[in-house]
């Protein structure tokens, strides 16, 4: 069993990512730390709260973090994940727990000291928060047991323009940072993330379901099915957490990765140079059933839905 961090921006995928962490028994989830992406940072803290006390984790602590990527102002996504990030779900927990006082890259520091070697950081937005978790503590590439992160776009099309993922698009800079710190890492990109997805039919199949999983999922996904009419959308921070707990999920090439920051129609693209002795592997391949098998046995979703013929994009 790992103790892991969440970092999120809690949004749609977010929600079902943390979801499928508490269910998932190689995990032992320490705290969730907040950034602004998807959703501006007191949302995105709002709605992490929410969704762990509807598993009734109220003891999992959560800590708001950035408000803003270290150097560009904050693009959100609500188009894709609705006014609220949470896709318009009604979800009533019975009680709440604690956000922390203490800030995120803090908690992340602290977490790495208390847990040195054996915690597993999962980062599933924008990586303003460990950027400046590395100016607290220059160790913390030594400290943590490795990272694994959701973000990048390494052989196939951005979702943001043609070549940048979200994640690494909304705070290149902080990316930048975290690529080049040495940290052994598996790059979770759109590569693995687009083609594991959730559709309109597996979602009718969970109407009316009491299970707590369920009814996450037909409630998170109103926006997408209700309001943008899409077939489908994909489990980009599920996938994540799966390989946090099963890295044996993906395969891939080890490699030194590095992040473009300018000029700016290529802000945000993640290039790679293999090299076996690399701290970095970038995931090429998933083993999407399996993935689906833990979706299902541990949050109860079904699986569904096909790549589309063009990733979608959360075009700016
Ligand atoms: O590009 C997909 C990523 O951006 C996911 O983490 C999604 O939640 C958004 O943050
Ligand atoms: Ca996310």
């Amino acid at each position: 069993m790992f103790p892991v961090v969440i970092d999120v921006d809690t949004g749609v995928d977010d929600a079902l990512a943390l979801g499928l962490a508490l269910a998932l028994p190689e995990l032992s989830v320490i705290a969730v730390t907040t950034v602004a992406g998807n959703v501006d940072v007191d949302q995105a803290t709002q709605n992490t709260r929410r969704v762990l006390d509807w598993f009734g984790a109220v003891s999992v602590p959560v800590a708001r973090g950035a408000s803003q990527p270290l150097l560009r102002p904050h693009r959100d996504a609500r188009e894709f994940h609705g006014p609220d990030g949470l896709g318009g779900a009604m979800l009533v927990p019975q009680r709440s727990g604690p956000i922390l006082d203490t800030a995120a890259p803090e908690v992340i520091v602290r977490a790495a000291r208390r847990y040195a070697g054996s915690l597993r950081l999962v980062c599933l937005g924008p990586l303003t928060n460990l950027a400046i978790a590395l100016r607290l503590e220059p160790r913390l590439p030594e400290l943590v047991e490795g990272l694994v992160i959701m973000g990048g776009a390494f052989a196939v099309p951005g979702n943001v323009t043609p070549f940048a993922e979200f994640n690494v698009w909304s705070d290149p800079e902080a990316a930048h940072i975290v690529a080049e710190a040495g940290f052994r890492t598996i790059w979770v990109g759109l590569d693995v993330t687009t083609g594991v997805r959730f559709d309109r039919a597996a979602r009718e199949r969970l109407a009316g379901s009491d299970r707590p999983g369920p009814r996450l999922a037909y409630e998170v996904s109103r926006w997408a099915f209700d309001e943008r009419g899409v077939d489908s959308f994909a489990l980009h921070d599920p996938v994540a957490v799966a390989v946090a707990a099963r890295p044996d999920l993906v395969t891939g090439e080890r490699a030194f990765v590095h992040v473009l920051t300018s000029p700016s129609e290529l802000r945000g693209r993640t290039v790679w140079r293999a090299d076996a002795g690399a701290p970095a592997l970038v995931a090429q391949g998933v083993n999407a059933e399996a993935v689906y098998k833990l979706l299902r046995e541990r949050l109860g979703l079904e699986e569904g839905g096909k790549e589309p013929t063009r990733p979608e994009s959360h075009a700016p």
